[in-house]
């Protein structure tokens, strides 16, 4: 089959996730993403149509209750807006080797993948991470880098993609802009450029200037939250500038930019495409301010799809006519009466065809995809074709496993998703003993599904079973889920653990290493030795202390079939 639009939806094509901290306002930012992308028309619609669900749909009572939402999702829109190239006068932020967009006709086409970050933090919220060519990290002016950030943030290092840095709030009282680079940096380790940068902060925002068309975007205030808005612009170069910010301004961002130009850091691609650079820019989400000016940059500056490596084969370039994708996300049916499940899978190359016939990884077989979906801004709707970076929710009846490759023709897979380490720990059992056997295929069930873990330590003396999580919801979800879809009751016993690593070399047996006393030996579901720790601490001890034992915070994904 020969498809020449291939190219041309690849290149359009934007994958991205945005990464934040609780309350750093991503939400109000997608919003605004939305409005900007013609998805939506008024700002709002987001968080009403999250209330809506809440209050019609059958989801689980724990979403009822607590009010939030349990799963991640994604959401795609075409962007027609673009940046103005030739208005880039400054030779350093030159679009030299950006990735662009084919045919400025066509426009983005943009998939958010929505990262869930309020108590619903779970390993999904990392697993998103891997089907995200690049991120957005959102920080509140105010608070600077905080722990969930720091969280994703290492997730993104480790697949090396581009991150973009948005600073958002800077219509309020902040920290200093030089301040919030420098904690970019000692927090995170990477180095930031700025690409805008404010002017007359703590509690008097006058606009940004953009170094790359030394413009200057004045913020008028007022309340814009609703639409799209005009904003005035005057070039730093203009003799009315000083006038329009005030003069004591003018002379301060001067002074800011020479600073910049002279010791920071130049806006390379090559480092940026490589996640070893940050772009940074400074805007106001609630008063769509600097959203769209971030949006036409990032979207200009940031790659499409790039190659995934496959076992054996190697790179499979997106533009490649063979079609393959992989799983991602498996979404159970929190109605214990539908036990079917929402399979997110993302497209890698080629073209995907509703009711294609494709080969499946892990039952090494072919399969029809039967009832694709794709999540548009507003609802989800049948799929007709999707192209690489799209996602698409497939009906799953049980048979799809985390990190399965789907694809046409002969067999490739891509290389897994790995497990996280998991943060909460509990000792759970089943309250009636009978009800062993139930409570063992329950727990075996969702830790296949991804929903949590499970360890033992093998020295207790007696048999446990360890449940870990990366959110702590997630234990309401396992408790919820093993009463629901399999009658068994269980109790719960918090641990103290915080940390879990997989011993990936040790220099003499784990028993006689030198560890804390509160440091717990202990194996995870495939029967690999992991470490499990009360605080950060004591994980750089054991690594002091030991020399040659070599850990790790992520571990290769075992297939039921492999652990039997
Ligand atoms: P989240 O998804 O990251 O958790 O954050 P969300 O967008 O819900 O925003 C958290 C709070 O921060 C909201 O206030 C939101 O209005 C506010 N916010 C977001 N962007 C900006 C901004 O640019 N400037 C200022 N000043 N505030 C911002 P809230 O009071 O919790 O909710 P709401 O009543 O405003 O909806």
């Amino acid at each position: 089959m020969n498809h020449p639009e291939l190219a041309a939806e690849v290149a359009r094509r934007r994958t991205f996730a945005i990464i934040s901290h609780p309350d750093a306002g991503k939400t109000t930012l997608t919003e605004k993403l939305l409005l900007y992308g013609g998805a939506i028309r008024q700002a709002g619609s987001v968080k009403a149509r999250k209330a809506a669900r809440h209050a019609t749909s059958d989801w689980m009572e724990i979403e009822k209750q607590r009010g939030i939402s349990v799963t991640s999702s994604a959401m795609q829109f075409d962007y027609k807006g673009g940046f103005d190239q030739s208005q880039i006068v400054q030779e350093q932020f030159r679009l030299k080797n950006a990735p662009g967009c084919a045919d400025g006709s066509l426009g983005y086409r943009i998939n958010i993948l929505d990262t869930p970050g309020h108590q619903d933090f779970s390993e999904d919220t990392y697993r998103t991470l891997v089907a995200a060519d690049s991120a957005v990290m959102l920080i509140d002016n105010a608070k600077g880098v905080e722990e969930q950030t720091v969280k994703l943030f290492r997730v993104c290092r480790l697949r090396s993609i581009p991150i973009f840095t948005f600073i958002n709030k800077m219509d309020r009282t902040g920290r200093d802009p030089f301040e919030l680079m420098e904690d970019i940096e000692s927090v995170l380790g990477i180095r930031s450029c700025p690409v805008n940068w404010p002017i007359g902060i703590h509690g008097d925002f006058k606009g940004v200037y953009h170094r790359d068309t030394r413009l200057i975007e004045l913020y008028t205030g007022g309340d814009h939250g609703q639409a799209q808005v005009n904003v005035e612009t005057v070039s730093i170069d203009d003799p009315d500038c000083p006038a329009k910010i005030g003069q004591s301004y003018y002379d301060k961002l001067l002074e800011d930019i020479e600073l910049l130009d002279v010791a920071g850091d130049a806006f390379d691609m090559d480092k940026i495409l490589a996640g070893q650079l940050t772009p940074m820019f400074f805007g106001s989400a609630t008063n769509n301010f600097g959203v769209e000016p971030f949006l036409n940059r990032f979207l200009a500056y940031t790659r499409p799809p790039t190659p995934r490596v496959a076992e054996e084969l190697g790179p499979i370039a997106p533009g490649d006519e063979k079609f393959t994708g992989f799983i991602f996300k498996i979404q159970a049916n929190m109605n214990p009466a539908h036990r079917d499940r929402l399979a997110f899978m993302r497209v890698c190359s080629g073209v995907f065809e509703k009711g294609m016939t494709v080969w499946h990884s892990s039952s090494d077989s072919r399969i029809k995809l039967a009832q694709p979906q794709t999540f548009m801004a507003q609802e989800h709707e049948s799929v007709e074709t999707a192209y690489p970076g799209d996602i698409i929710g497939l009906f799953d009846p049980g048979i799809f496993r985390l990190g399965d490759t789907i694809c046409t023709g002969s067999p490739v897979r891509y290389s897994g998703i790995p497990l996280f380490a998991p943060e909460f720990f509990c000792r759970v059992s089943p309250e009636d003993s009978m009800k062993r056997k139930q409570f063992l295929k329950g727990v075996s069930q969702l830790s296949q599904e991804g929903a949590i873990q499970t360890f033992k330590r093998p020295n207790i003396g007696r048999e446990e079973m360890i449940a870990g999580v990366v959110g702590v919801l997630q234990m309401d979800v396992l408790e919820y889920r093993l009463k629901g879809e399999y009658g068994v009751n269980i109790t719960r016993e918090n641990l103290p653990f915080r940390f879990v690593r997989w011993v990936v070399e040790t220099p003499r047996p784990l028993d006689r290493l030198r560890l804390t006393s509160t440091t717990a030996i202990a194996e995870d579901r495939a029967g690999r030795p992991v470490l499990m720790f009360e605080n950060e601490w004591s994980i750089r001890l054991a690594c002091e202390n030991n020399e040659g034992l070599v850990l790790a915070e992520t571990a290769d994904r075992m297939n039921a079939d492999e652990l039997e």
